[in-house]
């Protein structure tokens, strides 16, 4: 499995993150690397790395929320619950569920944050359509009770800030040990 996603992130490098100036890798690596140096312990810096799995390293046919829609099938899903799906079995509950809820992460801030919504990216604002769109004041009380909260909305913003193109990151390789003493097992 490890040698999988690293294969897989590797591609990534040859793809756009969505609408953005940056590779699908290159986001990635600059999520985590945004979290590394806020202190994140190394759980939160490998959901940061592996949050978008989802778009890179499964069927397109099973993802709604792709850049190219029209390849979703019947039973697509959002990209983060399949990203959270593919990984469960092998990560800790914690980052599962922090994969899982990026998208409503996002949602969530677009309710509480005044200006938040604003200063997304327009791809951003495209799929928070199709991720269904800012959260209802009960979502917004169902979500803000949860105790790993803190986490994805700390995720959300390093996702955020993870697309500034040319950003010097440390590769791949550097990530590579904590992907193999989650995958390898
Ligand atoms: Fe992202």
């Amino acid at each position: 499995m490890a040698d999988r996603l690293l294969d897989a992130m590797t591609r990534a490098a040859a793809r756009l993150y969505g609408g953005e100036a940056v590779s699908e890798l290159e986001h990635a690596l600059q999520c985590a690397e945004l979290a590394r140096d806020a202190g994140a312990d190394e759980d939160l810096q490998l959901a940061c790395l592996l949050h978008d799995v989802g778009r890179y390293a499964v069927d397109p046919s099973l993802v709604l929320d792709n850049t190219e829609p029209m390849r979703a099938g019947p039973h697509a899903r959002g990209h983060h619950e399949v990203g959270a799906e593919l990984i469960a079995p092998w990560v800790s509950e914690r980052v599962a569920w922090c994969v899982r809820v990026h998208a409503d992460a996002k949602r969530y801030l677009c309710t509480t944050e005044p200006g938040y919504v604003g200063r997304l990216s327009s791809a951003s604002r495209h799929t928070l359509r199709l991720q269904g769109g800012v959260m209802t004041a009960a979502e917004v009380a169902r979500l803000a009770v949860h105790p790993w909260l803190r986490d994805a909305v700390a995720l959300r913003r390093w996702d955020d800030g993870a697309k500034v193109a040319g950003r010097a990151t440390r590769p791949l390789s550097a990530w590579a040990p904590l992907i193999r003493h989650c995958f390898d097992r």
